[in-house]
């Protein structure tokens, strides 16, 4: 059975951790995954989670199924945090939320159910775009083409090659959009980009996919959601995959969502009954422990706000990290001026470094990044950052 089965290559960014975790250098440092760790270098445990779950292990809760689509506290929450707290689409029952395992668990059971409402669709994703989008939407059966995103040349976005490709994919598309803190560049579209994105896809009968793995991480909470809220305005018909894995630090707890704004309360429960199916066949129900977490803290009074300052201190650490890697990269004389890494949002940076160097600094300073050139800003600290900057100096 398995003899003519090939090996499969190693995943780009998971499969770094394999060969990250199998070194035994003592200042390896790992900029491939995206995880945010902290100034001792750990992931950290937030304080509110950790309020949470105190509560919940001392409650002696029973570990029976869920609902096919999940704690209804916990949808219920991440519709607010998604379409804000007085969001015309959730009082008119317009948003379907069903949590999910994680991001990627969104976007798969997303993908399953599209495959089903659209079977000869195209998906299209940004050029570049996550590792593993393409990948998602190839094995549920779609092709996956690129529209134009990042312009290399100024660390930005090529904007008209970006609305000419949308406008050139055949009608009714579904178009993949990273609503903020874009993965893999930390380049991000401004709300005139994301109107004249909307006129496009409206035009053409796309549908947007938006996907939002890093709420909080750009400028706050509410406004990287500015571009779900201008979707949300629109009377379009879409779909959202979100995620706790970052904002709650929760990475190992599976814990996200996918919403669906339909047109009407009834077309949404025709939605859901579907979707249900979707997830039943796939894994049935979701796992309790994460989201029964997530849903206590945004839905308590007081964990809430312990939580988004916790959120704040990552986001702002980040950008201090960002900004003291330009700095020291140009004080060790780097060839190359790095000042863009600061104006970029998220934990990524496309640094701009090539699949050589980035070999180079794994196989002689031991610094993991993504053979794209990606690297996780998050992972940087006092103590690694002056490696990481010697080792990019030396490999330019
Ligand atoms: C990443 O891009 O590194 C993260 O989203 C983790 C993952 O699942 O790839």
């Amino acid at each position: 059975l398995f003899s003519a089965v090939e090996m499969a290559p190693r995943d780009p960014i998971l499969g770094l951790n394999e060969a990250f975790n199998a070194d035994t250098r003592p200042n390896k440092v790992n900029l491939g995954v995206g995880v945010y760790y902290n100034e001792e270098g750990r992931i950290p445990l937030l304080r509110a989670v950790v309020e949470a779950e105190h509560a919940r292990i001392a409650a002696h809760a029973p570990r029976g199924y869920l609902p096919i689509e999940g704690i209804a506290a916990y949808d219920a929450a991440v519709q607010k945090l998604l379409f804000g707290n007085d969001s015309p689409l959730i009082a008119e029952g317009r948003v379907v939320t069903t949590q999910a395992l994680g991001g990627t668990g969104a976007l798969k059971v997303g993908a399953d159910f599209l495959k089903r409402l659209l079977p000869d669709a195209v998906v299209a994703i940004s050029n570049p775009s996550w590792e593993n989008h393409r990948a998602l939407f190839e094995s549920a059966g779609f092709p996956v083409q690129s529209y134009s995103y990042y312009d290399a040349s100024n660390h930005g976005i090529d904007r008209a090659g970006l609305l000419q490709d949308l406008k050139n994919l055949p009608p009714r598309s579904i178009v993949v959009l990273h609503a903020c803190c874009h993965n893999p560049t930390g380049v991000d579209l401004n709300l005139d980009d994301w109107k004249q994105i909307l006129d496009v896809l409206r035009a053409q009968d796309h549908v947007p996919f938006i996907d939002i793995a890093y709420q909080g991480f750009g400028d706050s909470i509410e406004e990287d959601a500015a571009a779900v809220r201008l979707f949300a305005e629109s009377g379009m018909t879409f779909f959202v995959s979100s995620s706790f894995s970052k904002s709650f630090s929760l990475y190992g707890e599976r814990v996200g969502a996918l919403s669906m704004v339909t047109q009407s309360r009834e077309e949404s429960a025709r939605v859901l009954s579907q979707v249900k199916r979707v997830i039943r066949t796939n894994y049935s129900n979701p796992p309790t422990h994460g989201a029964t977490i997530v849903s206590a803290v945004l839905n308590s009074p007081e964990l809430r706000p312990m939580w988004e300052a916790e959120l704040g201190e990552m986001r702002s650490r980040i950008r201090e990290l960002r900004l003291s890697m330009v700095e020291q990269l140009a004080a060790k004389g780097a060839k190359t001026d790095f000042s863009f890494v600061a104006a970029q949002r998220g934990m990524f940076s496309y640094s701009g470094l090539t699949a050589e160097q980035v070999e180079r600094l794994r196989v002689e300073f031991g610094v993991y990044a993504i053979s794209t050139g990606r690297i996780c800003a998050a992972a940087l600290n006092r103590n690694n950052i002056g490696h990481v900057t010697d080792a990019i100096v030396q490999v330019l």
